[in-house]
């Protein structure tokens, strides 16, 4: 059995130690929020926060997670209750297909832990994990942008 903290509940799953957190996310724990690009390691769809750091969930074997802390996007929000960072997303026109964009969030989400800096480089330095197909960049930025400076 591993324990876990998922978006500041207690969790337990007693599967395959193998399985991929990404898998356990959504098809155990019906958080379908992170998404599937890859499955390697190279898009960041995937990305939550794990003990703060961002991570690509579809690389870690829950077995690996023992006592630890993750967050996905759902934490940042709620359809009701859209996160700062979500309601720049939307205001700016940072999601396209959607497929990129809960990875998006949650590394715009720890660049805002570290300090969030807007400058440019900061903004794709931060985001350099994070694939998107639909090439909406430069909204992607503008958005988090706004969000970081408080203004949407
Ligand atoms: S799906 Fe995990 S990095 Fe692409
Ligand atoms: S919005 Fe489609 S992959 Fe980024």
């Amino acid at each position: 059995m591993i324990r876990l903290s998922v978006n500041g509940k207690r969790r337990s799953y007693a599967g395959h130690p193998f399985k991929r957190l990404l898998d356990v996310l959504r098809e155990d724990f019906r958080l379908t929020g992170s998404k599937e690009g890859c499955g390697e390691g190279e898009c960041g769809a995937c990305s939550v926060l794990i003990d703060g750091e961002p991570v690509n969930s579809c690389l870690i074997p829950v077995g690996q997670l023992e006592g630890a802390k993750i967050e996905t996007v759902e934490s940042l929000g709620t359809p009701e209750k859209l996160g700062r960072l979500q309601k720049a997303f939307l205001e700016h026109g940072g999601a396209q297909c959607g497929i990129c964009t809960p990875g998006m969030l949650v590394a715009a989400e720890a660049h805002r832990r570290c300090g969030g800096s807007t400058k440019r480089q900061a903004l794709c330095r931060a985001l350099a994990g994070n694939l998107c197909r639909c090439t909406g960049y430069k909204h992607i930025i503008e958005s988090v942008a706004a969000a970081l400076s408080g203004k949407r």
